[in-house]
This record gives structure tokens, C-alpha cells and sequence, in this order.
């Protein structure tokens, strides 16, 4: 075969083969047998091994899964990538539409939809060709999954028209190929995967996209990021344009005027819930109209426009047989029922917090009863009642003991709180699970310390407090059990790594009561050095727009401690940073930009940065970014085919720039 002719059955080949995947994944409606694709697809492959420069991104035959890779790239989201606000009944969704109408008026249209169980992904194309996948990740940030995205046959690798977008899914597992690979896992001696969702998503982070390609997955798109400019105005519409474009959407989708549709709608779905061949968690239900969605805007999480409501968590029973009572950082005893191994949601239940004392009672919880469990919000299992008519006399009552089971030192129960507490700075379990806290991901994040690490070196004598950690030595590690040379070297690595963390980190280590990860950061950004906020007033930490009364005692109370003082040199002194690395806190007063202390409303799609970026931008300014356009902007910066933000900054009168304008402004 010449190359000329080569090339043009390659051509003939990618369209037949696009054609037979479309009309087999994506319509559910092959016009073929498997073995004439098969064929097809073999000729192609043999065509692009003599002609290597033939083999382009988009041919069918790259759907194998390429190269194993070492890990997953970060990839920034351009638009972030929310979760939606949920509705667990009628009531719940009486009140969405209330506030909807309330803000848009009463020309409503909505967009019943399934919520499909599996993991959000968005996908870009440019000029028509898929060139990127990436998880959701923390929203902003996700991972680059591009080759094992390729491998999901409904997924087109190139469009129809040349267009250039980033459209947003679900990326699932059926339920029979869930089965079946379960099936295959326990024949192979392998741990089965706990629901169709997590075998999703392990096989969407599988760092080789061959096992991923063998996965059977599947996707539903359900959105485009970033309509500006397209024409489209409806959301059902922009699900009519990703049909077009080859993209699978999902048929069972619906249009409602009104919320008693809405509702009736929800109850037929319910009711095929079983039948479906895949897994839903909930229905979504959307605002159709993209200016009204746009005029609603976005909370700090979620969009205003849309809301999912989550069907009731599944109930099943089972045997108590024991409370447990574990002690936490601070104190409190919390008691833990230990229930006979029951599956719910997907996975097997033995323990469940019982909170306190109160709750025991309230609930009239006695060990050795019947019990209903769930698990709230599909993952924390809960006791959720007793069934005492199958009480046999037998059960015993459950009392809260007087004396801490790790010290045995006096319990208290501090006046406006329900916890009963261990007082004991010097009790061995407050001590560990403070140790345990500190070196855990979002304080000091010390890989290879694990839980049964820390209560080994603790209970070796090892480690009193944190400080400790920073003395730990090569000889003392390889002591302890299952400690081999390389973790050993890896830990004290990790220990060593930690001492470069910013302040936030540290903050949110020691402990300090009512100081969250968020606060941590806050009081880093606002004070800079460990110095600086232990000399703080309890009036200079209130000034601060997050911090509050009782958070501001609590730190201040803590820095006077002459312990915690003392264990901050010490830190200091083994070569533990306590300034803060992030990006510096603009203050108003610092920035002579126009843009200080101002607040802006970005709208309309930006064509030389990204939102992110325009937002950093401002915020470097001084300024604020805030999603909605009322009384308090100061400032709307409008991109192409901006909408009704727009119309209402013009209403307000409110001062409108062009991107060009902000542009300038960022290079003053
Ligand atoms: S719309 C702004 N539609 O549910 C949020 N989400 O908490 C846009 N999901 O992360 C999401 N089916 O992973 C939307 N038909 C659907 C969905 C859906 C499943 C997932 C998605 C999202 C989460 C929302």
C-alpha cells in the first residue's frame, strides 16, 4: 500500500470505526457484530504500524490505554468545578423554589435530571479535538486522568465541528460491569470494591490506562463550563448542543413549570430506581434559564440555580453488643457503639459514634438491643433508633463511667456542654491523639506517621509532645516494630520536610481550641510570625472579619500558657519554621491601587485570563471578588456576551469596565 492510499483508508477507517463506537456506546443501537469493529479495527492498527506518522490522537485505536505514568499532573480548573446544595425532603424543595422565584420572578422553567453516582470529571477540546481530562479534585485543582479518560469508549475524540470547549460529567461504572469485575476480584484472591462510585474512581487513578481501559466505563455530560459566547440560553439547550456534538447526555431528563411537577416527577424516578442500569444518588434539579441562572449566582459552594435533592439514606438492623469509650485531643470521652458487621450504602458497618451521654439516653440505647443504623449523609453510620419490642430482658443499661479509661483521673463535665471530659493535661490518650492531630494531613502533614506509629513511639517513651518529633533518631525508629531502613529513611525525611511548613500549618497542629484549618490560615495571613500572634490582644484577634469572641479567648488564653511558650522555643530551636509562606495579605491601606478595598463582580467570559487568575489579580489589588451584582459593588468587569450582571450593574449604575481596562490596572 502507497502512502497516498494509506492515508485515505486510515481517514475511511477513523469514521467508520467513530461511527460503529457511536452508535454502540453512546446510542445503545449498534448497526454492526463486534467482530466487524474488531476487524476494522485491526486493519487500522496494522495500516498505522507500517505508517507510524498516520497515527494521530483521535484514532480509534488509541483507546487501548497508552504508557504507564508516574503520577497524575495537577491541572488548575479554568472555571471551578462546585458541588451542588442538597434537599433531603418536599419541604426542602419548596423552599429552593421559593427563593428562585423569589429572586427571578415567577417565569420559571426547571431541568429534572438523574444525579449519577460516580465522579465528576471535566473534559476540554480544542478546535474539535479532546486534548484534556481532569478530576474535580478540591474544585480548583484536579488531576490530569486524560489517557484513562480516552479509553471510555462513548467519549468522542473528536467532535463534530471544530469548536473549542470544556464540557463537565459523570463518569460511572454499570452496574453489571461492577458485578462482573467483583466477580473477577474475588476469583484473583483481590479485595472487591465496595460500590460501583468507588470502582469508578479507582479505576479512573489507575496510573496504568490499560487496567482503566478494561474497566467497562461509562459517562453522562451534564453541562459546558463556560457558555459565554456560544448562543446557547438554556441549560437544556446546551444538553441538546452536547448530543449534537456527539457527546452522550442522558435521556431521562425533564422540563417542569412548576415545583408540583418537580415533585411528581422525583416520584416516578424513584420508583424506576432499581430498574436503571446504573447508580443514582439523588435527582438534580436546575433553573433552564441561563440569564435567570446568572442572576441567582453562587453561594461560597454551590450554585443558587440549582439544588439536589438525595434520596433517603438506606436503614437496616442489626445487634449492639458492646459500647466503647475512646478519649479525644482535647478530653472529651465520646462512647462508640460496636455493632454486629452489618452492610449498608455499600459497605460493611461495626462501629458507630454514640456522641455522649445524652444521646444514649435520649435514644434509650442499651447494649445487646436491636438496633436501626444508616449511614448519614451516605457515609458517617449512625444509630438511628432502638426497636424495643424485640427487647428479651436480657439488655443491659450503658452508664458513663466517673474516672477517665486511659488515666483514671476524675471526669468532669464542664458547665454548657454535654460532654463528659478528662481534665488531665498529662492523660496518655489526650497526648497521643494531640500527637496524632499534629502530624495529620492538613496540620504538619507527615507521611509515614501514621496512628500506630505515633502510639508506638509514645508508648516507647519516645515521644512526650511534639517537639519530640524533631529529636527522633535513625536508631530509635529502627527499634520499632515493622520499621525497616527505607520507611525509617523516608519518615525522617518527612520530619525533616515538616519543619519548612508554613505557619498555618503549625497553628493548626498545636491545637488550639476552636481553631479549624480555616482560622489557622486566617490568623497566619493577619499576624505573619508565631511572635506576632502570641503578643496579639484579645481585641486585635477580634478585629479580625473571621475570628470571634470565644476563638479569641481561646488564643489568647493558650500563648499565655508558659508550657506552650516554652514548647515554641523548643520547636524554634530544632529548626521548626514559624513565619507564614503563602501569598501576603493585601490590606487596604498597603495598596495604592483604585482597586483597593473595592468590591468586584467578574462576568461574561474573559479572553486573555482566566477567572482565577482576574481574581487573584484583584485581590493582590486589595480588592474583593465577590458572584453577585447588588447596592454594595463598587465594580462590575464585564468579558464578551456578558448577560444580566451586566444589566443590572447598568440598572444600579454601577462603574463597568472592559477586560483591557483591568488588564491595565494589574500592570500599574
Ligand atoms: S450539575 C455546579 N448534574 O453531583 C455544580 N451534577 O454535588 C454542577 N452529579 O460534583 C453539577 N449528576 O459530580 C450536576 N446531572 C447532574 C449530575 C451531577 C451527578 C454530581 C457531580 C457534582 C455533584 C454535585
Amino acid at each position: 500500500m502507497d502512502k497516498q492510499s494509506a492515508e485515505k483508508r486510515v481517514q475511511e477507517l477513523h469514521e467508520l470505526l467513530n461511527t460503529y463506537n457511536y452508535e454502540y456506546h453512546v446510542l445503545d443501537k449498534p448497526s454492526v457484530p463486534d467482530s466487524e469493529y474488531d476487524q476494522r479495527l485491526h486493519e487500522l492498527l496494522t495500516i498505522e504500524a507500517e505508517f507510524t506518522e498516520l497515527k494521530t490522537p483521535d484514532s480509534p485505536t488509541q483507546r487501548v490505554g497508552g504508557s504507564i505514568l508516574d503520577a497524575f499532573q495537577k491541572v488548575v480548573h479554568n472555571t471551578p468545578m462546585l458541588s451542588l446544595g442538597n434537599a433531603f425532603n418536599e419541604q426542602d424543595l419548596r423552599d429552593f423554589d421559593r427563593r428562585v422565584r423569589q429572586a427571578v420572578g415567577d417565569d420559571v422553567q426547571y431541568v429534572v435530571e438523574l444525579k449519577i453516582d460516580g465522579l465528576a470529571v471535566s473534559l476540554r477540546y480544542e478546535n474539535g479535538l479532546f486534548v484534556q481530562a481532569a478530576t474535580r479534585g478540591d474544585g480548583t485543582t484536579g488531576e490530569d486522568i486524560t489517557e484513562n479518560v480516552k479509553t471510555i469508549r462513548s467519549i468522542p475524540l473528536r467532535l463534530k465541528n471544530a469548536v473549542t470547549l470544556e464540557v463537565r460529567g459523570e463518569v460511572f461504572m454499570p452496574k453489571k460491569s461492577f458485578e462482573t469485575l467483583n466477580e473477577l476480584r474475588l476469583q484473583a484472591e483481590e479485595e472487591p470494591f465496595a460500590n460501583p462510585r468507588n470502582a469508578a474512581a479507582g479505576s479512573i487513578r489507575q496510573l496504568d490506562p490499560k487496567i482503566a481501559a478494561k474497566r467497562n466505563l461509562d459517562i453522562f455530560l451534564y453541562s459546558i463550563a463556560d457558555l459565554g459566547g456560544t448562543g446557547i440560553e438554556r441549560h437544556s439547550e446546551a444538553l441538546d448542543y452536547l448530543e449534537k456534538e456527539g457527546f452522550k447526555t442522558n435521556a431521562e431528563r425533564k422540563k417542569c413549570e412548576t415545583i408540583e411537577e418537580v415533585l411528581s416527577v422525583i416520584e416516578g424516578i424513584s420508583e424506576k430506581r432499581a430498574n436503571l442500569s446504573y447508580d443514582i444518588d439523588g435527582i438534580v434539579i436546575k433553573v433552564d434559564s441561563l440569564a435567570q441562572q446568572e442572576e441567582l449566582g453562587f453561594t461560597a459552594k454551590s450554585p443558587r440555580w440549582a439544588i439536589a435533592y438525595k434520596f433517603p439514606a438506606e436503614e437496616v438492623m442489626t445487634k449492639l453488643l458492646d459500647i466503647e469509650l475512646s478519649v479525644g485531643r482535647t478530653g472529651v470521652i465520646t462512647p462508640t457503639a460496636i455493632l454486629e458487621p452489618v452492610r449498608v450504602a455499600g459497605t460493611t458497618v461495626q462501629r458507630a459514634s454514640l456522641h455522649n451521654e445524652d444521646l444514649i439516653r435520649e435514644k434509650d440505647i442499651k447494649i445487646g438491643d436491636t438496633v436501626v443504623v444508616k449511614k448519614a449523609g451516605d457515609i458517617i453510620p449512625e444509630v438511628v433508633n432502638v426497636l424495643t419490642e424485640q427487647r428479651t430482658g436480657e439488655e443491659k443499661t450503658f452508664t458513663m463511667p466517673t474516672h477517665c479509661p486511659a488515666c483514671e483521673s476524675e471526669l468532669v463535665r464542664i458547665e454548657g456542654e454535654v460532654a463528659l471530659r478528662c481534665i488531665n493535661p498529662q492523660c496518655p490518650a489526650q497526648i497521643t491523639e494531640g500527637l496524632i492531630h499534629f502530624v495529620s494531613r492538613n496540620a504538619m502533614n507527615i507521611d509515614g506517621l501514621g496512628e500506630r506509629v505515633v502510639i508506638q513511639l509514645f508508648q516507647a517513651g519516645l515521644i512526650k509532645d511534639v517537639a519530640d518529633l524533631y529529636r527522633l533518631t535513625r536508631d530509635q525508629l529502627l527499634q520499632l516494630e515493622r520499621m525497616g531502613e527505607k520507611s525509617t529513611d523516608n519518615l525522617l525525611k518527612a520530619i525533616e520536610q515538616s519543619k519548612d511548613n508554613s505557619l498555618e500549618r503549625l497553628l493548626f497542629g498545636l491545637g488550639i481550641r476552636h481553631v479549624g484549618a480555616k482560622a489557622a490560615k486566617t490568623l497566619a495571613q493577619n499576624f505573619e510570625t508565631i511572635e506576632q500572634l502570641q503578643e496579639a490582644t484579645v481585641e486585635q484577634l477580634i478585629a479580625i472579619n473571621e475570628i470571634g469572641d470565644k476563638m479569641a479567648d481561646a488564643i489568647h488564653t493558650y500563648f499565655q500558657n508558659p508550657d506552650v511558650q516554652h514548647l515554641i522555643q523548643e520547636l524554634q530551636s530544632l529548626g521548626v519554621n514559624t513565619s507564614y509562606k503563602g501569598p501576603k495579605l493585601v490590606k487596604v491601606e498597603d495598596s495604592d491601587s483604585y482597586l483597593a478595598g473595592k468590591t468586584v463582580v467578574l462576568t461574561g467570559k474573559l479572553e486573555q485570563m482566566s477567572r482565577n487568575e482576574a481574581k487573584e489579580g484583584i485581590e493582590a489589588l486589595g480588592g474583593k471578588v465577590t458572584g453577585s451584582v447588588s447596592k454594595s459593588t463598587d465594580l462590575v468587569v464585564a468579558g464578551e456576551a456578558a448577560g444580566s450582571k451586566l444589566k443590572k450593574a447598568e440598572e444600579l449604575q454601577i462603574e463597568v469596565w472592559d477586560e483591557a481596562r483591568l488588564i491595565e490596572e494589574m500592570k500599574k
